[in-house]
């Protein structure tokens, strides 16, 4: 991470931003520092908002911003950084669910029972339970994210002060069972008894803990396909700015790599190999084809004025022009984009990209990634 980046995230102020991790988000500097130069009383979207970067970022700005994805669990945890609650809150809520008598269904498999300790398991269970039966609100959606966030991750050296409730696993994606449960029998790793509270009060200070002057006018995140014009009936005032990153080409993984994340909001408890709204990646035409649909309907909502930053990458083991794959995007649209700038993102994004490997770290990154600065011809 770079320096800005670095420094940024130990502002109480941006803390919140770490919620929960998020396969392949971009930095908090990223939409900060455009936004910081953007004129006020701007609309902003982001079509692809991830675990809402650029929403949060918006939101400690004071702009009000619209954000859709795809993924549910991009999603919950989006619209936890735009909640207004507090730490007491979080707390009272997470005891009280806990303190009742909800008799929770428990997943069952030899995953499971290496993944997290029975007990661990069942706490996880009646928190998932308790957060699905109760009526939304801030508290209920912060929680949510949080518990997500400590669901799974390294296991810590000092066995009394754990940050996770799992067994060895990697912080940002959830690997699969047969894998899992090949490393923890082959380490010998048994799961350890995890007091969730603990976790959950460590994660609740380090996110809630700092000034929480989050000004929190603003909710507009929608789980939604970004492809289809219906979904941005929601979108009630002119778009001027889009501030986004596509989902990488050869990426089509976002929900299946969380399916963890997944099951605790309400999913399978195995793999979630279906992701029917995500971006098509069978060729680099159709994945242009896909992008320009987005492009038009932005198009369609846009102010005269509209401009977007959009990074835009793809992994190492999809060989595709990226450049070229954008490009062709933003020429098949309706509209007269065009691209005023690019520059190379290289050092913005290099090594933050890498996958834990069950808490060790890979090689594994999006080869390249550039930002290009687009507007309407006049
Ligand atoms: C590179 S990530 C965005 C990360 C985000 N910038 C952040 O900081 O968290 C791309 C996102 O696009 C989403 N996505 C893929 N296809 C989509 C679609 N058709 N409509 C909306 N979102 C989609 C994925 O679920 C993923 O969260």
């Amino acid at each position: 991470m770079g320096g800005a980046a670095r420094s940024l995230s130990r502002e109480p102020r941006y803390k919140l931003n770490a919620v929960c991790p998020y396969y392949t988000m971009f930095p908090l500097e990223f939409p900060l520092t455009i936004l910081r130069q953007a004129p006020k009383g701007l609309v902003v979207f982001d079509p692809f908002c991830g675990r809402g970067t650029t929403n949060f970022a918006a939101q400690t700005l004071g702009i009000k911003s619209y954000g859709y994805d795809s993924s549910p669990i991009a999603v919950a945890i989006a619209k936890a950084k735009l909640a207004k609650t507090s730490a007491s809150e979080v707390l009272s809520l997470m005891e009280e669910i806990l303190e009742t008598d909800i008799d929770p269904e428990v997943p069952q498999s030899e995953f499971w029972a290496w993944a997290f300790h029975t007990e661990t398991l069942r706490a996880i269970s009646k928190l998932r339970q308790g957060l699905m039966d109760s009526p939304e609100s801030d508290a209920s959606i912060m929680l949510r994210a949080i518990v997500m966030g400590c669901l799974h991750g390294p296991l810590n050296k000092v066995v009394t002060n754990p940050s996770y409730f799992s067994n060895q696993m990697p912080r940002t994606f959830a690997s699969k069972p047969d894998y899992s449960v090949r490393y923890w029998k082959c380490k010998k790793l048994k799961p350890r008894q995890i007091d969730v509270r603990i976790p959950i009060r460590k994660k609740v200070a380090l996110v809630l803990g700092g000034s929480n002057d989050s000004l929190s006018k603003f909710r507009n995140i929608q789980c939604a396909d970004s492809r289809q014009y219906s979904n941005y009936r929601s979108i009630k005032e002119p778009i001027d700015l889009v501030i986004t990153s596509p989902p990488y080409y050869g990426m089509r993984t976002y929900v299946q790599d969380q399916w963890l994340r997944y099951w605790f909001i309400g999913g399978p408890p195995s793999v979630a190999y279906e992701a029917t709204d995500q971006v098509a990646h069978l060729s680099p035409a159709d994945f242009s084809v896909s992008l320009c649909r987005v492009w038009d309907n932005i198009y369609n909502k846009a102010s005269e004025q509209v401009r977007m930053v959009i990074r835009f990458g793809g992994l190492s083991s999809r060989r595709a022009d990226y450049d070229e794959i954008f490009r062709d995007s933003l020429e098949q649209s309706a509209a007269d984009w065009y691209v005023y700038y690019s520059r190379n993102a290289g050092s913005a994004s290099k090594g933050r990209r890498q996958a834990d490997v069950m808490g060790g770290r890979t090689t594994t990154r999006a080869i390249e990634e550039r930002d290009y600065f687009i507007r309407l011809y006049s």
